[in-house]
């Protein structure tokens, strides 16, 4: 890994080389986009899906990192979050902006602007003037990624498809981010039959990645017959935290990087409460350089990732009841695992209510369902309590020890010491 910015930036990553202990993930992503057509990325929360996607399609766009992982040709680069876009019909909007704007060009960092991105560029504007009464207006906001609000805003006279095909006279690689958004969408049937319609005949030219929240893509893209995509088979990527040992490593990585000289009881600590994820390490690290203080910069991350995990909830059902949401992730954290019945008794809410809550937290991945009782499945939700933290000692007596949140203990059975001793926590 060459590290040529911060380390421990919060920020989305678009370089593969900034990726750590991504390298199997990047090569079966390559390889599955470039032989099928269709890529999806899943995995738990701020496990860096988008940077993975975002990574692929800076290989696929840049001519140098292209020879060096070998793809043979080119593909132009069209990033889309589909936070806050709301219909199909906007998404046309949004993609021909991003296309005119050059936004995702300038989003990986590219400087030049090579012959195949001006022609592209160049047959969308004629595209757009080939349409009576659409006047192309360059001071219309270019909308990038994202679309806000639907007022005062003129949309091009062009169907998803119409545009998709168009798109195969040249080599794109489409990024939907956030997929699960388009459940929101009332012409979502549309989308997703055009989808199809990319995935049977446009596969060699037009490549889609796809990235979101768990069970909701499986959803839409399961193989089975009956299902929407009618048994089509789409290769797919899932993203974990890093293992312990890893996220060790990354730890001690970025603080040399900072030449910040730690034992192992700030690495250790470090990496159990944030569970090895690394949006969240990377809140951890940055706030360890600037602090040299573990509890302070644990209390941090855990404030920076709560503040992440409680957008990402809110998102999915548009505010309204997203107390509710909040309030069902917080008592299973509190008491481990519980039916429907005894979380509507606990947080007082009708238990229809937190029957439809729940399962959407469980296709999000943020809940599970085991005989009858709900657990959390994504440790990223830790983050929404305020922690409290036990110092652990080694029974050997040896000096070892590890700063752990008391909730943190329903995750391990066992926790690494900084001696390097074991200490079983659950039995
Ligand atoms: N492999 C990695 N190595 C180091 N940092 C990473 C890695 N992957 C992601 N990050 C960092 O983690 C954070 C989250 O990344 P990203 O936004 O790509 O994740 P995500 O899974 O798309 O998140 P969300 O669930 O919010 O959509 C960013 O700060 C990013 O820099
Ligand atoms: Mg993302």
């Amino acid at each position: 890994m060459t590290i040529t910015i911060d380390f421990f930036t919060d920020k989305e990553r678009s370089d593969p080389s900034l990726l750590f202990n991504r390298e199997t993930e990047i090569k079966e992503g390559l390889n599955y986009l470039l032989n099928e057509g269709f890529l999806l990325i899943e995995g738990l929360r701020r496990t860096g899906k988008s940077s993975l996607a975002l990574s692929l399609a800076k290989i696929t766009s840049v001519k140098t990192l292209a020879e060096r992982y070998g793809v043979p040709s080119f593909y132009y680069p069209i990033i889309i979050s589909l936070e806050g876009v709301n219909s199909t019909e906007e998404l046309v909007n949004t993609i021909i902006n991003s296309i005119i704007s050059n936004y995702s060009w300038a989003l990986l960092n590219n400087s030049t602007i090579t012959d195949e991105v001006k022609k592209l560029i160049n047959s969308v504007k004629e595209l757009l003037s080939s349409y009576k009464g659409y006047q192309f207006n360059l001071n219309t906001p270019l909308l990038g990624g994202g679309i806000g609000k639907n007022e005062g805003k003129v949309f091009i006279p062009l169907n998803f498809r119409s545009l998709l095909d168009f798109l195969y006279n040249f080599n794109v690689l489409v990024i939907f981010d956030e997929f699960q958004i388009i459940n929101r969408w009332k012409d979502k049937e549309s989308f997703i039959e055009d989808l199809k319609y990319a995935y049977d005949k446009l596969y060699k030219k037009v490549k889609i990645v796809v990235t979101g929240s768990v069970t909701y893509l499986k959803n839409y893209f399961s193989t089975e017959y009956k299902d929407v995509f009618h048994g089509r088979e789409i290769n797919g990527i899932w993203l974990d935290n890093f293992p312990i040992n890893k996220a060790e490593e990354y730890l001690r990585l970025g603080l040399k990087f900072y030449s910040v000289n730690v034992d192992e009881y700030v690495i250790k600590s470090g990496v159990y409460n944030t569970f090895g994820n690394p949006a969240w390490l990377n809140y951890f690290g940055k706030y360890y350089v600037k602090t040299r203080d573990l509890q302070e910069s644990l209390l941090k991350s855990y404030e920076n990732m709560g503040s992440e995990a409680k957008k990402g909830l809110t998102s999915i059902r548009r505010v309204r009841k997203s107390e509710a949401y909040v309030n069902i992730v917080k008592i299973l954290l509190q008491k481990g695992e519980l039916t429907c019945y005894e979380i509507s008794k606990n947080i007082n809410l009708k238990i229809e209510s937190c029957q439809k809550i729940a399962k959407t937290l469980e296709s999000l991945g943020v809940i599970e369902k085991n005989n009858g009782k709900y657990s959390i499945r994504d440790p990223a939700y830790f983050s929404l309590f305020q922690p409290t933290f036990t110092e652990l000692s080694c029974p050997k007596g040896d000096g070892g020890k590890l700063l752990l949140n008391d909730l943190a203990k329903l995750k391990y059975n066992s926790v690494e010491l900084s001696c390097g001793h074991e200490l079983l926590i659950k039995i």
